[in-house]
């Protein structure tokens, strides 16, 4: 073969794929900001629906685009019977990704602007998505407790609503600020995994159920969205802390990942992590028994990782390792931590999708062919 072999990047490693006002990361310094706000002011001062907002349109609201907003995600909150019922019939043993990747696909089934390609029907699907997935996700979690589905209270806020519709009652303070903290820190991260594979869908001018779908399908996968899961098993694997340092250095030594740890990107400490870490530290002496023996594994390991691998090799904490026990301590079943990720990351989705249709361009990369060529086709008798 005389084609000269192109420079191939690996993951898309270095491939910036588009111009983005959404999203920076700075990778370099751990710095993060939501259209040019800073992650620590946002996670300090808003909301998720202002977050939301912020995304989608481009600017923080005025008090009575914020009302219209919320007024607007209030209205959609209602689930219909068919997407109960697909939670119902398998909340017990179903993956909760899977149930709600389904139920994201449904949805267009009974959206008539489903087709609508215009910006504005795009606005509303985007509000629907924001406002549904979540009840989606409380209803999923309500269900696999052997619950039944919670009519919204159309009264509270989006995340009160969101632990109303799970658990059946008004949420306590220690449950809705570290859920209000995780909806802001995980609603948007530029071209991560999910968000490409929303866009690459979206590209080619599938609706934005399908990109979406495609995004929830993505972030399933432990190297992205689930890790947060597989960070926390990993917690209850070490058991007691004292066990800590030696299961991480033997998971080291038998060339193992530790999850929670390290970035395609950043090679700074990861700000929502610290955020995290804040948090945690800052409800460690009145948490439960399970949330403290968590938080001291969750430190010991912090401590040994970044000794080992921080300055020298990049590989820091990330948005996933503490996120584990903080959902803990507000009674987030661990199978519940991917799909509430989802029900975050979905203004970030919708808002690259919109921006990227206002100059869309087909996404197809290449690939450099290794196999052979022109062989002989034998007939199946003969081989
Ligand atoms: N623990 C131990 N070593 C690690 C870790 C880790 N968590 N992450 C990276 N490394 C090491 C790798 O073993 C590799 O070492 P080598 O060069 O000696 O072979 C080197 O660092 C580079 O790792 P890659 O996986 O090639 O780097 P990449 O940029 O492709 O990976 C990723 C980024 C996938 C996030 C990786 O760090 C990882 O698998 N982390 C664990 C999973 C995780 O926490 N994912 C969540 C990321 S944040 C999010 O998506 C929301």
């Amino acid at each position: 073969m005389d084609e000269q072999k192109p420079t191939i990047s690996v993951g898309l490693q270095g491939v910036y794929i588009t111009e983005t006002k959404i999203c920076k990361v700075d990778g370099n310094v751990g710095r993060l900001y939501y259209r040019g706000y800073a992650i620590d002011a946002l996670a300090k001062n808003s909301n998720y629906e202002e977050v939301a907002y912020l995304l989608i349109y481009g600017n923080l609201p005025k008090a009575a685009e914020l009302e219209a907003f919320r007024q607007q995600l209030k209205e959609e909150r209602d689930l219909p019977d068919f997407i109960t019922d697909i939670i119902a019939k398998n909340a017990e043993k179903a993956d909760p990704m899977d149930i709600l990747r389904t139920c994201v696909s449904a949805l267009s089934m009974s959206d008539s602007y489903a087709a609508d390609q215009s910006e504005a029907a795009n606005f509303k699907k985007a509000i629907r998505l924001i406002s549904k997935i979540s009840s989606i996700v409380a209803t999923i979690g309500r269900c696999r407790d052997g619950g039944d589905y919670v009519e919204p209270n159309k009264s509270l806020g989006h995340t009160e609503n969101f632990i109303y519709m799970l658990k059946g009652r008004d949420p306590t303070p220690q449950e809705l600020k570290p859920v209000e903290m995780m909806y802001i820190l995980q609603a948007e991260h530029s071209s991560n995994a999910s968000t490409f594979s929303t866009l690459v869908t979206g590209s080619t001018l599938a609706d934005i159920y399908s990109a979406v779908t495609a995004g929830i399908a993505t972030l399933k996968g432990p190297l992205h969205g689930g890790a947060d899961e597989e960070a926390l098993r990993m917690m209850y694997a070490i058991g007691d802390p004292s066990n800590t340092e030696q299961y991480i250095e033997d998971a080291l030594a038998g060339k193992k990942k530790i999850m929670g740890f390290g970035h395609r990107v950043y090679k700074a400490y990861d700000p929502r992590a610290k955020i995290i870490k804040e948090y945690l530290l800052s409800i460690q002496n009145n948490s439960s028994d399970e949330v403290a023996g968590l938080t001291e594994i969750a430190l010991r390991a912090e401590k040994l990782m970044v000794d080992k691998l921080g300055q020298s090799r990049g590989i820091w904490p990330n948005v996933d390792f503490f996120a584990g026990p903080v959902y803990r301590s507000a009674g987030i079943e661990i199978e519940l931590f991917t799909p509430l990720f989802a029900a975050s990351r979905i203004a970030g989705w919708c808002a690259h999708m919109i921006e990227y249709w206002r100059d869309n361009k087909l996404i197809r990369p290449l690939e450099y062919y290794t196999g052979g060529l022109d062989l002989n086709y034998i007939p199946i008798a003969n081989r």
